[in-house]
């Protein structure tokens, strides 16, 4: 990657990963400060495990695992290294969502209060079991080896497609999540008279929303791609080293050739036996 073009990366990286912690602070405070605390005994303590897991496990790792591919100190290591992690963080983000789904149907049987009845409940369902099922679909097309290489390929744009879809959609379940909450919860003063948890709850849905204006910007700059796999190999060879070392500099000077866009343009040739 060009030292310019790293130094965006670095600059989005960066404003990302802040967006991100200081949500899950703001979210550990609403619950902890403002609410009930944590507890897993069928009271508000138990629901306030959704919030903090959707938080910290569907969010913020989802988003992580989505950009893992495109830190660049990753590059020299191995691409089925790479889907194992961005395979474990998804994994990671799904088994946190299924807790956060337990603790509050838990605790809606607890209190006698119906299931499923809102429009977050069942865009938030749908977004569990869409995300269960991609997590499912991207191991057995990209991680065991059955698929045919030409469905990898064929199925990676729908893959791309999907994921980010998701990633959007529940953060927008998260808003309308934490909407409800606010207005449920907040009686003398009322949410319309703006105390104190109402202006730090809705930081907190501001700070969701920069966080996924970020990752999706990240994951979709052509120029911050992964280089692929065979023109790593290649570099090594012309250069008649097995050295990792040598990786840094040579991709710097793909990137500082005259294509405006040389991973993108890798991508194009090799992206066939590469996904
Ligand atoms: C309830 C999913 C994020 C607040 C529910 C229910 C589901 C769900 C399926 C229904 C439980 C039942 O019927 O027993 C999700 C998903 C989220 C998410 C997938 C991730 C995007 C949040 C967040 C908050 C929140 C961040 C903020 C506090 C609530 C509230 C309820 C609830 C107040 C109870 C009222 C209702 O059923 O709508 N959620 N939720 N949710 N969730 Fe979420
Ligand atoms: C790429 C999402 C599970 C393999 C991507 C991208 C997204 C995504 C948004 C594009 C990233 C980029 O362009 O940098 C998801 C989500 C998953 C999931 C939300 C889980 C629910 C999996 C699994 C595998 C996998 C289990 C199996 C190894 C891949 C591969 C790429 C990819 C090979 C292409 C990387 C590249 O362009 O170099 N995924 N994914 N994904 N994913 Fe997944």
């Amino acid at each position: 990657m060009a030292m310019e073009n790293l130094k965006h990366f670095l600059a989005a990286l960066s404003a990302a990963g802040a967006a991100g912690f200081v949500a899950i602070i703001f979210v550990l405070r609403w619950v902890l400060h403002f609410k009930e605390g944590l507890a897993w005994d069928g009271g508000l303590a138990e629901f306030n495990w959704h919030p903090v897991l959707i938080v910290t496990g569907f969010i913020f790792l989802q988003g992580i695992a989505i950009i893992v591919y495109r830190l660049p100190w990753t590059w020299q290591c191995s691409k089925l290294m790479m889907k194992f992690i961005h395979a474990g963080l998804n994994l990671a983000a799904f088994i946190f969502a299924v807790i956060s789904m337990v603790a509050v149907f838990d605790f809606h049987n607890a209190a006698k209060i119906p299931n499923m009845y809102s429009l977050h409940s069942w865009l938030g369902l749908t977004a569990v079991i869409l995300y269960g099922l991609q997590l499912v679909l991207g191991v057995g097309l990209y991680l065991i080896p059955v698929a045919p290489v030409s469905w990898r390929a064929a199925f990676m744009p729908i893959h791309v497609y999907s994921g980010l879809f998701l990633f959007t959609s529940v953060i927008a379940v998260a808003l309308m999540g934490i909407t409800e909450k606010l207005i449920f919860g907040l009686s003398n003063p009322k949410y319309k008279d703006s105390p104190p948890e109402a202006i730090f709850v809705n930081v907190l849905g501001v700070l969701l929303v920069v966080f996924g204006a970020l990752i999706l910007w990240i994951a979709t700059r052509t120029s911050w791609k992964r280089p692929a796999d065979q023109i790593l190999h290649s570099l090594h060879t012309n250069r008649g080293g097995e050295d990792n070392s040598k990786v840094g500099p040579a991709l710097s000077e793909l990137g500082d050739g005259a294509n405006a866009e040389p991973d993108g343009d890798v991508r194009k040739r090799t992206s066939k036996s590469e996904s």
